[in-house]
C-alpha cells in the first residue's frame, strides 16, 4: 500500500540553499577542543588531532563558529595568541566539569591555531566576541588583530606571532546567549550593547579593502523578546541604521529523555520537537519583518541539534551518537531547506565529543557519528535552489501536535535532489515521488539511504561506524513516479539528472 506521497514543485523555487546551512559550532567545553581537535597534551607538530582535522576536512565544512557558546562571553582573546608556553591559564567558568577531566583553560587553542584550521579544512571561520564580560575595543581589536593588513601595533602583532598575511574573517557575532549565560541582559539592554559594539566592530569593515564583515546579533527561542530587540534596535536618535546582518537563535530539543532509555513514544516526542524548528524559523523572521524595512537581515539557527539527559556539565555535555539524533538532524535540514529564503546559516553543536557531535574521539581513535552521514547525504542540497516540496502523509499524535511520519525537501541545479526521512520508528512505508517537469523514465536516478536495519538507540563507536554508511536504495520508476520503500528511522535521498 502506498501511504505517503511526495511532490517535488521544480518550477516553484524558494531561493537558494546556502552552504552555510549546514555549518558547525566548536566551544571551549569538555572535550570538544582539548581532545576532540587540538591534543591535550601537545604531542607533535602543532598539536592538531590530524585523524580528527582529516574528518572534518573531508565534510567539506562551510563555516566553523568559535570559541563559544557561553564561553564567548567570558573569553579575552589575548589570552590566547603568542608562545604557547607564555599564555596564561584561566578558569573555565561555565564548563569546569570534573576538575581532573578538563580543569582549565590553557590557551593553548587561540586565534592563530583556529583560524589556521579553517583555512586547512577550506571552512569560513566565525568568530564570537566577547560582549557580556568584554569591551567594544577589545572586540574591535580582535578585528585589527585578525583582518588588518596596515602598519599598526597589533597588525604587527600578529606578524610578531608568525602570521604575516591577515585572515579572511567573514562572520563576527556580537556576543552569545545574551539574555543568559552572556550577561542576563533585557532585550532593550542587549540591543544598547549591540549598537555600541557595532558601531566599533562594524567600522572596522571600513578599514579593510576587500573584506567584508558580517555582524550577528544573538535572539532567543522568545519572540516576544526577540521583537523587543528589534524594535530597540531600530530606535535611533538619528535613524540611523546599525549593522545588523543576522539574528540568530538556539533549538536544543530532547532534554528530558534519555537517548539510551527511551521509548517509542519519547521518540515522536523528541523528533515533533525537533520539528518545532519550523514554527521558530518562521518566528523569528516575522519579528525581523515587523520592524526592519530597509534591510536583509538573515536568520541564523547558531546553536542546535540533540541534547539529552546523557549530557550533564560532570559529562562534559557527552551523549551516545545514536540514529535517532541523526534521524532528527535529516529533518531538520529539511526544514532549513524550507526556510532558504529567509536563512543564511545554521550551526550543529558541537562538532567533536560534545553534544550532537559529528566526530568522536577515544584515546588515538576517532571516527565520524551517525550525523555526519547525515551531513554527507544532504550535502548535495548545499548551493542548489530549493524548491517546494508538498508532502501527504500519515502523521501521529504528540501531545498537541502531529507528527508527520514522511518529512522531505528537494531542490534543484543540474540535478533534482530530494532528500527524505521516515520518522516513524515502528513501520515500514511505500513512498511515492513525483517530480514535475522531469521525465523520470529517461532520468538517471541514484538512491541511497541510511540506518536501515538499525534500531533507534543503536549507538556509534569505533568498532561499528563503518556500519552507519549508506547504502543503495531500490528505486521503481513507474509512468513518472519513483516509488521506494522506506524502512522505520531511516533517511534517503533520490538524484535526478
Ligand atoms: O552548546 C552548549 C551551550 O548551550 C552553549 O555554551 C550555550 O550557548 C548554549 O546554552
Amino acid at each position: 500500500m502506498t501511504d505517503a506521497h511526495i511532490t517535488v514543485h521544480t518550477e516553484a523555487g524558494i531561493d537558494r540553499i546556502e552552504p552555510e546551512l549546514h555549518g558547525h559550532f566548536s566551544e571551549h567545553l569538555g572535550r570538544c577542543i582539548y581532545d576532540g581537535i587540538w591534543h591535550s597534551q601537545e604531542s607533535d607538530g602543532e598539536g592538531f588531532r590530524e585523524d580528527v582535522v582529516s574528518l572534518l576536512d573531508d565534510l567539506d565544512m562551510p563555516v566553523l563558529r568559535w570559541p563559544g557558546g557561553c564561553f564567548a562571553d567570558d573569553y579575552h582573546w589575548e589570552d590566547g595568541i603568542g608562545p604557547r608556553e607564555e599564555r596564561p591559564r584561566r578558569r573555565n567558568l561555565f564548563w569546569s566539569q570534573d576538575r581532573s577531566e578538563a580543569p582549565e583553560e590553557p590557551n593553548a587553542f587561540g586565534t592563530h591555531e583556529f583560524l589556521n584550521l579553517c583555512e586547512r579544512i577550506g571552512t569560513e571561520p566565525y568568530l564570537a566576541t566577547n560582549v557580556g564580560s568584554g569591551d567594544p575595543q577589545e572586540a574591535a581589536d580582535w578585528v585589527e588583530y585578525a583582518c588588518y593588513d596596515g602598519d599598526t601595533e597589533l597588525a604587527d602583532r600578529r606578524r610578531e606571532n608568525g602570521r604575516e598575511d591577515s585572515w579572511e574573517v567573514p562572520y563576527w557575532g556580537l556576543g552569545n546567549e545574551n539574555w543568559g549565560c552572556g550577561g542576563q541582559m533585557t532585550p532593550e539592554q542587549y540591543a544598547r550593547e549591540y549598537r555600541r559594539f557595532a558601531t566599533y566592530v562594524g567600522s572596522m569593515d571600513n578599514l579593510m579593502v576587500d573584506h567584508d564583515i558580517e555582524l550577528i546579533a544573538c535572539g532567543f527561542e522568545n519572540h516576544a523578546w526577540n521583537r523587543r530587540f528589534m524594535e530597540e534596535i531600530g530606535n535611533t536618535n538619528w535613524g540611523v541604521e546599525f549593522p545588523l546582518d543576522h539574528l540568530t537563535l538556539h533549538h536544543y530539543y530532547g532534554r528530558t529523555m534519555s537517548v539510551a532509555e527511551a521509548d517509542e513514544e519519547q521518540y515522536d516526542a523528541f523528533l515533533a520537537e525537533a520539528l518545532e524548528m519550523d514554527e521558530h524559523v518562521e518566528r523569528i523572521a516575522a519579528a525581523i519583518d515587523a520592524v526592519a524595512t530597509t534591510r536583509d537581515i538573515g536568520v541564523i539557527i547558531d546553536e542546535w541539534g540533540a541534547w539529552h539527559t546523557e549530557a550533564v556539565a560532570e559529562s562534559g555535555l557527552e551523549q551516545p551518537g545514536t540514529v535517532i539524533d541523526a534521524l532528527s538532524a535529516a529533518a531538520v535540514l529539511d526544514v532549513f531547506n524550507h526556510h532558504s529564503d529567509v536563512m543564511t546559516m545554521s550551526n550543529i553543536a558541537q562538532t567533536v565529543n560534545v553534544l550532537q557531535c559529528l566526530v568522536e574521539t577515544e584515546g588515538d581513535e576517532a571516527w565520524a557519528r551517525p550525523t555526519y552521514r547525515v551531513f554527507d547525504l544532504y550535502a548535495p542540497h548545499k548551493g542548489n535552489e530549493a524548491v517546494q516540496t508538498s508532502v501527504d502523509t500519515p502523521t501521529r499524535d504528540v501531545a498537541d501536535e502531529e507528527l508527520p511520519l514522511i518529512h522531505a525537501s528537494a531542490s534543484v541545479d543540474d540535478e533534482t535532489y530530494v532528500t527524505m526521512t521516515n520518522l516513524n520508528t515502528r513501520g515500514t512505508h511505500t513512498v511515492e515521488i513525483d517530480v514535475e517537469d522531469v521525465d523520470a523514465t529517461s532520468a538517471d536516478v541514484d538512491a541511497e539511504v541510511l540506518f536501515e536495519g538499525q534500531e533507534p538507540d543503536l549507538a556509534v563507536d569505533a568498532n561499528n561506524a563503518d556500519e552507519f554508511t549508506a547504502d543503495e536504495l531500490d528505486v521503481t520508476v513507474e509512468s513518472e513516479t519513483l516509488t521506494v520503500e522506506l524502512e522505520p528511522s531511516t533517511a534517503a535521498a533520490i538524484s535526478l539528472e
